[in-house]
């Protein structure tokens, strides 16, 4: 048995539908190439990130067959194949990408169908753990063409393809539309300290014990602009904590409410170190109170049930 990271156990699990998966897992986008286009600059680092990630006891895998494409789902299945029976591999559908990379809505109720199934070729699956419907408008009021999106998903789930259904990039009006439809098990939001536009459908998923995974957890955009990692006060408070800030950005998520799973990204196995040591990151009143000087929000920690 590999030898396993004592503080991503004791970041603790949450529901995921039927099953339970640690607080920290790994989102898969990264490993493609620049843009999410075309194949990683470096195949055997991605391949060593996905199985580093496992080894240290991830159980929750965040991928799309629409990043690459089919390139980050082929470096899945090389790296993990056969896969450990608790990890949950969760995907999303409604995009495709052309020739030159642009992401084109491919989000018929047809189409969603065949976007579950590609997935489940390409990862060499015949069941995944959970699969979103990525809206391209989470502002466009949901109505029937939301329905019968909804409708091919639940068709997947009844089939077995799926153990169950996610939204993504989505307002609380379609997760309320959806959970009178239909069980949803998790919600992927754009979701960070710079950006905490999504609060209402993290305290609506809170309350009704549904998992809330906040994509681009570390913030957006990257590089220099990027307001989270290059926050000077940020980094004040990371040398008072030992902690860098990419680990006080996602220990304020977990900090924040129980049913938050993180899923943050990365290329290299450092920084995967890094961020699934996060949890033993604790932020005490005088931090909670410095990260909210620095980054105002409106969001008050919950207890939520799960
Ligand atoms: N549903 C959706 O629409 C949607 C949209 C976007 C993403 N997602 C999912 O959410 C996951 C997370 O989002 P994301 O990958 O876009 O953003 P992220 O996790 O917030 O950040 C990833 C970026 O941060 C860097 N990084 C990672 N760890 C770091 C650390 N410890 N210190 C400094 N920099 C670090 C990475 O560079 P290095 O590679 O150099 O580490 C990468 O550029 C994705 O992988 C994907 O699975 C979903």
């Amino acid at each position: 048995m590999p030898e396993q990271n004592p503080p991503l156990a004791s970041a603790g699990s949450y529901a995921l539908g039927p099953r339970r998966v640690r607080r920290i897992g790994y989102g898969a986008m990264q490993l493609a190439g620049d843009n999410v286009f075309g194949p990683p600059r470096d195949r055997d680092e991605a391949l060593r990130v996905l199985r580093a990630a496992v080894a240290a006891g991830v159980d929750h895998i965040d991928t799309a067959q629409y990043y690459g494409p089919g390139v980050v789902n082929e470096l899945i299945r090389e790296a993990l194949h056969p896969y450990p029976d608790d990890l949950a591999i969760v995907s999303k559908v409604a995009a495709r990408r052309d020739e030159s990379g642009a992401v084109l809505p491919y989000d018929e109720p047809h189409q969603l169908r065949e976007g579950v199934e590609d997935n489940l070729a390409t990862l060499g699956v015949d069941r995944l753990a959970a699969v979103n419907l990525r809206m391209v408008d989470r502002t466009a009021a949901p109505g029937r063409r939301f329905d019968s999106q909804l409708a091919a998903l639940v068709r997947a789930r009844d089939e077995g393809l799926i153990d169950g259904i996610g939204l993504s990039n989505i307002s609380r009006e379609h997760l309320l539309r959806a959970v009178d439809q239909t069980e949803i098990v998790c919600v992927q939001n754009l979701f960070n300290l710079a950006d905490q536009g999504s609060v209402d459908v993290l305290q609506e998923c809170t309350g009704r014990g549904i998992a809330f995974v906040p994509f681009c957890p570390l913030g957006w955009p990257r590089g220099v602009q990027n307001r989270i990692l290059s926050s000077p006060a940020l980094g004040d408070l990371g040398r008072r904590l030992g902690a860098t800030p990419a680990q006080l950005a996602l220990a304020w998520l977990l900090d924040l409410a129980p049913n938050i799973l993180l899923i943050p990204g990365t290329r290299t196995r450092t920084h995967l170190a890094e961020n699934l040591t996060t949890a033993s990151v604790r932020l005490d009143e005088a931090s909670r109170e410095e990260l909210a000087r620095e980054f105002p929000t409106r969001v008050s920690r919950e207890r939520g049930r799960g």
